[in-house]
């Protein structure tokens, strides 16, 4: 009896010491577990150097490894990004033998060098297994995927063709931060990144910007009258989110309202064929909005019966499209509200930023906002365009263009080229109040009782 007593105890003994070890770090919020299935996936998303440890649960150096490991991976955010593969789990068994894992634990440091097949490429982590040094490692071999333009090149950097979005650090510093690298990085092959030093006046008017550093980013590609200004905290977590943001095409609860409101309503250059369109688009666009500054009339013919017009009209329209995108932004027109700034301490929040902490503060006033000048066109050859040209004196030069500002009834005929740069250099003028005359007329041009009714 008291033997089997004795090897009863012993079994239960055994089976308690070969109790499955823990998957060592399978609920650590710091360093996540790959496995064959999202392994290639989530190491060829990003460009930060990406630890990865092949242990085994058994192994004591490995056990001794594992809160160095975490730590690293916890004061490395925004550099570097920490992974394990248990080898011991059956189903990693090839993962571990790709990768030639002959003991435990071995470190593989992936690098933002890739094969011809768009993997990563790796060195063995030789270092010390500390936390300081391998985040000291990681910093050392941090890439910088973010380009330095001057003010001149930020066009050319936005207009290219690249088709990413766009993310460019505004800064008094001349050095690129680790933290900007390391967001560069994160993102290299999904948002293009730059940072302008120093930046001038001019470029911090042009976007609204009265404090650095700061970030915009142009989600639309190519188009750089959309710009979004970052309001939030200059941290990782809550940048990241930003970008992510950019990266996906998504508008961020801060900056929704103004463009919703004042600009992406007339984003197309639409024709003026009625009293009606020339009253919502340049006089009173109801709903609230404000009343446009200012808004560009393109007067331009178009027969439709001739193909020769409506080529020459569609290049006419190409050109107002153009001007309508590129103005420069005023005032606090891109300001408003400030970002949420909650940041978790999940390592791979970015991965699964919160889709839905949805913040509605960002109301602002609409008097602070200086909304873009509108821009549509007339047919020269209709009764709109006939009275527009008779009205406000315009050259029988055609395409011709006027600027009309309905709050100060003044208007400017526009003389010169139809070129995008001409015309927006004039309006630009316009803008300023340069050359606007004023008119005791008023702005009706199809029905004058009607008008009158209306005002
Ligand atoms: C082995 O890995 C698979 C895939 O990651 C996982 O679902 C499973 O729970 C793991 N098994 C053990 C014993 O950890
Ligand atoms: C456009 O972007 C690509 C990729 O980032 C780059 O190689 C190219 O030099 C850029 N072109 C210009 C004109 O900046
Ligand atoms: C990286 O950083 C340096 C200095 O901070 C900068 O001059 C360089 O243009 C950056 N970008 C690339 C792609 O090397
Ligand atoms: C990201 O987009 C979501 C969904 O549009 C929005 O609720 C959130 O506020 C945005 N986050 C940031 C930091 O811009």
């Amino acid at each position: 009896m008291a033997l089997v007593k004795l090897l009863l105890s012993l079994a239960v003994a055994v089976s308690l010491a070969a109790e499955p070890v823990h998957a060592l770090y399978e609920s650590s919020p710091n360093v996540k577990l790959l496995s064959p299935a999202n392994f290639d996936r989530v190491l060829s998303k990003t460009s930060q150097p990406t630890f990865v440890e092949f242990y085994a649960p058994w192994c004591g150096h490995c056990q001794k490894l594992q809160s160095e490991y975490e730590q690293a991976a916890k004061r490395a955010l925004g550099i570097a990004k920490f992974y394990a593969v248990d080898c011991d789990n059956e189903s990693n068994r090839g993962l571990c033998a790709r990768f030639s894992v002959q003991g435990f634990p071995t470190i593989k440091v992936f690098t933002e060098k890739r094969t011809k097949r768009g993997n990563r490429k790796s060195v063995d982590y030789q270092g010390e297994r500390s936390a300081r040094a391998m985040v000291g490692y990681a910093r050392s071999i941090l890439p910088n995927f973010s380009k330095k333009l001057s003010a001149d090149g930020l066009d050319v950097f936005i207009a290219n063709s690249s088709r990413l979005p766009k993310a460019v650090l505004l800064t008094e510093r001349a050095k690129t931060s680790d933290l900007w690298k390391g967001l560069s990085a994160l993102f290299s092959n999904q948002v293009d990144f730059a940072q302008i030093s120093n930046p001038e006046q001019q470029t911090l008017e042009r976007f609204g910007v009265t404090e650095l550093p700061t970030v915009v980013a142009f989600s639309a590609i190519t188009d750089p009258s959309q710009f979004e200004i970052y309001k939030g905290e200059i941290k990782y977590l809550p940048l990241a989110k930003f970008i992510k943001n950019v990266s996906t095409g998504r508008k961020t609860a801060e900056s929704e309202v103004p463009h919703k409101k004042a600009f992406m309503v007339d984003r197309n250059v639409k024709e003026i064929a009625s009293q009606g369109d020339l009253e919502s688009l340049c006089i009173e666009p109801g709903n609230k909005s404000p009343i446009p500054v200012m808004c560009i009339i393109g007067v331009v013919t178009l027969e439709p019966e001739f193909e020769e017009s409506r080529e020459e009209h569609a290049q006419a329209i190409k050109t107002l499209e153009y001007v309508l995108r590129n103005q420069r932004m005023r005032g606090k027109y891109a300001h408003s509200g400030t970002a949420s700034s909650s940041s978790s301490q999940d390592i791979n929040g970015v991965d699964h930023v919160d889709e839905d902490d949805k913040d509605e503060h960002a109301q602002q006033s609409e008097a602070e906002l200086s909304p873009p000048f509108r821009v549509a066109w007339v047919n020269a050859l209709g009764t709109a365009g006939q009275k527009i040209r008779t009205i406000f004196e315009l050259s029988d030069d055609l395409p011709s263009a006027v600027a009309i500002s309905p709050r100060k009834s003044a208007a400017a005929p526009y003389v010169g080229p139809f070129d995008a740069n001409s015309i927006l250099a004039w309006a630009d003028k316009c803008y300023q109040g340069h050359g606007m005359r004023r008119f005791a007329f008023d702005l009706d041009i199809i029905n004058k009782k009607h008008a009158h009714d209306e005002l």
